[in-house]
């Protein structure tokens, strides 16, 4: 029998349980079922394309359990089966920069992304980077220089790191190769990124990042895998922080996939239009 966690994530079906409707199904802008039967995979890229934005679209991604944990001993790996891989790789391959907590890059051990041949030359053709940069976002530059996230990587990362970081470690970091750029606010990643021409951005967390951009009013979309497993524990929820933000959102789908997991799009309300 095949281990499920082991499944290839390509032979994953996903169902529409709530999306909006395709061309063919019916007029532009409504919700209507999908089609009976398993989404294609241009079906399934079209549901996560970023909204037609004239300006930076901050798109943050998570896998929890059904009980919201976002971790299992510290790591996201626990939780991830195989239709999480293909969602969570389709959405580097849609990314131009992917951003990322200190945090999440020393727990994770973090290199830099990797995008098949095809999704690279259809990124290039349409002017896009070849491969999404990772943009690791901390206040403290307490990063090791020897990090995998400066060396295994096609691409050197960006580092974001506040004014007051310690300039020593930060002139280490530079010799890494890495960009750095002195981040004043969470609320100025999406800015600095745009002047980079870097306007589809997805944020893979962690909580404390999270916590941040919302209490910014940073965040305009939420993708969601819920993970049909439950951990208990005191892991924490995906965002964190010292206040309660709420930030109503709009559903913009719901998909099932055939490994039992569950995989929603948010919008947060926030006054910015997806076009
Ligand atoms: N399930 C999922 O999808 C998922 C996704 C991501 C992460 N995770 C889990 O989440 C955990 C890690 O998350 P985390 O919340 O500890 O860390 P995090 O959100 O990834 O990173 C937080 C970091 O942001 C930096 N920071 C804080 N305030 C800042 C400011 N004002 N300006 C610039 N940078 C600032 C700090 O970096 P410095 O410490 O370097 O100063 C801080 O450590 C791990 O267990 C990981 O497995 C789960």
């Amino acid at each position: 029998m095949i281990d499920p966690v082991h499944r290839d994530s390509n032979a994953i079906q996903f169902t529409a349980l709530d999306a909006p409707a395709a061309e063919q199904d019916g007029p532009a802008g409504g919700h209507a079922p999908s089609p009976v039967g398993p989404l294609s995979s241009g079906r399934l890229a079209a549901l996560y394309a970023y909204p037609e934005s004239r300006g930076p679209w901050m798109r943050v991604n998570f896998i929890t359990s059904v009980d919201g944990a976002v971790a299992v001993d510290g790591r996201s790996g626990g939780l991830g089966g195989p239709g999480d891989r293909r969602v969570f790789g389709l959405l580097r391959s849609l990314a131009d920069v992917i951003v990322v907590g200190a945090g999440t890059v020393r727990a994770e051990n973090y290199g830099g992304a990797r995008i098949p041949a095809e999704d690279r030359r259809r990124r290039v053709a349409a002017g896009r980077p070849e491969i999404p940069r990772i943009a690791v976002v901390s206040a403290s530059a307490r990063i090791d220089p020897s990090h995998r996230v400066f060396h295994d990587t096609a691409v050197a990362p960006l580092l974001l790191v506040s004014a007051d970081a310690e300039a020593a470690r930060v002139r280490t970091l530079a010799g890494t190769g890495a960009e750095i750029v002195t981040l004043p606010d969470v609320a100025d990643i999406a800015p600095i990124l745009a002047d980079r021409g870097l306007t589809r951005i997805l944020c893979e967390g962690g909580p404390n990042l999270t916590g941040r951009l919302l209490a910014a009013g940073a965040v305009d979309e939420l993708c969601l895998t819920v993970a049909p497993v439950l951990i208990g524990g005191n892991a924490p929820r995906m965002a964190v922080g010292p206040a309660s933000t709420p930030a109503p959102l709009t559903r913009r789908h719901l998909l099932a996939g055939d490994d039992g997991a569950l995989f929603t799009r948010w919008t947060v309300a926030q006054g910015r239009d997806e076009r």
